[in-house]
């Protein structure tokens, strides 16, 4: 019915519906512009959740326990689906999910820049529970609030699962610790060199984040990013206390009169090198991707094969 609308009409009621925080829905007109920030965000995000099954499908063959194998099985599988809902939220935006694949394996779409560093011990696994999926989080729990609502349906779903992975971590880390130095000496490690990296999944500070004004007046966004930035040091400065590791930065404080945790400096050049391709896993990363699809090209073959055959078949037995 909207479609006989004239486009300022259209927009009008668009405008309105961001307006009362109601949900767009995808046969709703749309402008362009919010279309295409949608699908690349809700790409990006996809693509994130399929690429981050990487570093720590590493650790389930050694994973130390069977009950440690299960746990790191289930929450690597739980990202797989992660990424299907999210590439059927795009699919609703007009998006195709063959082109969006290509697009991740040719690198013409990005990733989270989170990984593309290594895992190098088990202590990796629950590092990344406690503050990659923690900072997962963070950014997502205000998605489930996005005005598209395919996506902030998506959002609720994924982020009950990513607190289980936070935890799961954390349980970890927190067995870890209570056990000989070198175990403890391990999660200090692996603390050291997961934690910029994880500040930097926020992405770039407000000053050099262009397009955040607009995502955000769309609701699409509901935060900026220094704040959901803040929100996530400020959460996980205590948790490092209670776990009795110490964050790699001087300057972290607690500053009574701001009521939040003050922060170092984070290395933007090295942020530019990763999310540019350059940083230590990029080019393993894209490669065991492409690898991965070209193994699946016979799945993809016989399943549109028996959809064919039942295409076929419905319509010698339709009476049209
Ligand atoms: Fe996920
Ligand atoms: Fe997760």
């Amino acid at each position: 019915m909207t479609a006989t609308l004239p486009e300022q009409d259209l927009e009008r009621h668009f405008e309105h519906v961001i307006e009362r925080d109601q949900r767009i829905e995808p046969r709703d007109w749309m402008p362009d512009g919010y279309r295409k920030t949608l699908i690349r965000q809700v790409a990006q995000h996809a693509h994130s959740e399929i690429i981050g099954m990487q570093p720590e499908a590493n650790w389930i063959t050694r994973a130390p326990s069977l009950r440690r194998k299960a746990i790191l099985l289930a929450k690597v599988q739980d990202e797989a689906g992660h990424g299907l809902y999210l590439y059927s939220a795009a699919e609703t935006l007009g998006a195709d999910r063959t082109d969006l694949t290509e697009k991740l394996i040719e690198s013409r779409q990005k990733y989270s820049s989170i990984f593309n560093y290594p895992t190098l011990t088990f202590a990796d696994v629950g590092v990344i529970g406690w503050l990659v999926d923690g900072a997962a989080i963070c950014n997502q729990v205000p998605l489930c609030r996005s005005s598209y609502g395919p996506y902030a349906r998506g959002m609720v779903r994924i982020c009950k699962e990513e607190s289980f992975h936070q935890r799961q971590g954390y349980e970890l880390l927190m067995t870890m610790t209570r056990g000989t130095d070198a175990q403890r000496r391990m999660v200090q490690n692996a603390t050291d060199r997961w934690w910029w990296p994880s500040l930097m999944m926020f992405g770039p500070p407000d000053d050099a984040s262009p397009n955040t004004a607009q995502s955000m007046a769309w609701k699409v966004k509901r935060h900026t990013n220094d704040e959901l930035r803040q929100r996530f040091v400020d959460m996980t400065a205590p948790q490092a206390e209670a776990l009795g590791v110490t964050l790699p930065d001087p300057d972290l404080r607690w500053n009574a009169e701001r009521g939040h945790f003050d922060f170092g400096e984070i290395d933007w050049a090295e942020f530019k090198r990763v999310v540019s391709g350059h940083g230590p896993c990029n080019a393993q990363r894209l490669a065991q991707r492409r690898r991965a699809h070209e193994d699946g090209a016979w799945v993809r073959e016989a399943a549109a094969a028996h959809a064919a055959k039942h295409h076929s078949r419905d319509h010698w037995r339709s009476p049209t």
